[in-house]
């Protein structure tokens, strides 16, 4: 089993760049299956779910060639409509098949995902718009059982705010009869992107980026060529990278407009984060101050942030009170933290962080993605040594963090 060891206390200087969006790249690949024909898409980061998603497309019938980080899909030949157990069990975005499916074949058989670490996640709403755009959904033998002979444009309203939800239903409803608004939409830059996308392919997509998306039906979509956005939540973590060594960091190839909740909050812990031509420049402080956090879509305080911004707080001179509002069970990383020396108190969604005894290196073990990279960012700031076990979690979501981090001046390896 790999784990990674890292040496904490020194300081991480020097430049940095940002990888393609992980929530970008995944509903920006699966769109493909809307067309006939060849996708280029660049900048996509090499990453484990990546490869799970484009097994997946290859496994409903579609072609993908790799070249570093361009991938191109051509989906000419979809003929299988089945995302099968095996294959889902291990990332859950591959529900996002559903909705291209159902508008290209009327048909679609996917396995239900099952619970997952940080929470429930059902997928109710992606279902219940669909059965409004007119599909049939039945549940056996695990399986999600869709068809539709058509689909035809609706208003839906989103109970709560969910972003593949909204990716979901957006991708089936671009080949819907008439039009389609979705309320309460997902605000998300992946979604953004996703409508950009699918706008190059001919869709006809007003109001993403907003709560109010309108999508009219078109016959059909052609294949396009995209480049995805930069991660904003591996961009976080670096900030946070540097804010906890004291460090000095320029991270380039981000996007700063997709980061404002986080530079708030930075800037109120007394990190410098200065806005430079090319990128975002990091200037960490012996004096973090305590601030409060609470996590809410987009353009809130991602909750993707919350497990690396909460070891920020830990090196704070006060009390943080970090409340988690998207899902229920995201504290997994805080035992581990406590294993470290970090004196934080959960009750319920809140976990109150009292900073300022500083970390110690200890063995721990990642649960889930972003709290692996929390770990990591720990034993960077941690006296001793760290050893993180279960770092197949990491590499889901972040390319060669370990490396990235050494290049600044980290000493941490893959053992
Ligand atoms: C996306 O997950 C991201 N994944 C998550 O990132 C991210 O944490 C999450 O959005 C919130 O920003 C991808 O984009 C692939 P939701 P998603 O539907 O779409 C409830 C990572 O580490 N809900 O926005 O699955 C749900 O339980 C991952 O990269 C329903 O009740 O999240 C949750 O409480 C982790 N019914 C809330 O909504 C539904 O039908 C938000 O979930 C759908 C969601």
């Amino acid at each position: 089993m790999e784990k990674i060891v890292i040496e904490g206390g020194y300081c991480l200087e020097g430049t940095v760049a940002v990888s393609g969006a992980k929530n970008a790249a995944l509903p920006i690949l699966v769109s493909s299956l809307l067309t006939e024909g060849w996708n280029t898409f660049d900048n996509v980061p090499d990453l484990k779910d990546i490869t799970t998603i484009k097994s997946l497309l290859i496994e409903l019938g579609a072609r993908v060639e790799t070249s570093g980080n361009v991938v191109k899909v051509d989906a000419s030949g979809l003929n299988r409509y089945e995302a099968p157990y095996d294959l889902v069990r291990t990332m859950r975005a591959s529900v996002l098949v559903l909705g291209p499916l159902l508008a290209r074949l009327g048909r679609a058989r996917v396995s239900l995902p099952g619970g997952c670490a940080i929470g429930a996640r059902p997928i109710n709403l992606h279902l219940k718009g669909f059965e409004q755009l007119g599909a049939l959904i039945s549940l056996e033998h695990g399986y999600i059982e869709a068809q539709a002979r058509s689909l035809k444009g609706t208003e839906i309203y989103f109970d709560v705010v969910t972003v593949t939800g909204t990716e979901n239903l957006m991708m089936a409803a671009v080949l819907a009869e008439g039009p389609t608004t979705l309320r309460n939409a997902a605000r998300e830059p992946e979604v953004v992107a996703l409508a950009e996308a699918l706008n190059r392919m001919g869709a006809q997509i007003t109001g993403a980026g907003t709560p109010v998306i309108t999508i009219t039906g078109v016959e059909a979509l052609k294949p396009t060529s995209f480049t995805i956005i930069p991660d904003r939540i591996e961009t976080g973590t670096f900030m946070v990278a540097a804010g906890v060594t004291c460090g000095n960091i320029k991270i380039v190839g981000c996007e700063p407009s997709h980061l404002r909740a986080i530079i708030h909050k930075f800037q109120q812990a007394g990190v410098t984060v200065q806005q430079e031509a090319d990128g975002l420049r990091i200037l960490g402080t012996e004096k973090i101050c305590s601030v409060d956090v609470k996590t809410l879509p987009y353009p809130g305080f991602p909750t993707d942030m919350q497990g690396q911004f909460m070891v920020l707080m830990c090196l704070a001179n006060g009390l943080s009170v970090i409340s988690e509002t998207i899902f229920e069970n995201r504290f997994i990383h805080v035992s581990e933290l406590q294993r470290m020396g970090a004196d934080i108190t959960v009750s319920g969604t809140t976990a109150v962080v009292r900073g300022g005894r500083g970390l110690t290196g200890a063995p721990v073990m990642a649960t889930d993605l972003r709290a692996s990279a929390s770990l990591i960012l720990a034993g960077l700031a941690a006296r001793g040594t760290t050893e993180i076990s279960r770092v197949y979690h990491i590499d889901r979501g972040y390319e060669c963090i370990e490396k990235k981090l050494a290049q600044l001046g980290g000493h941490l390896w893959r053992t």
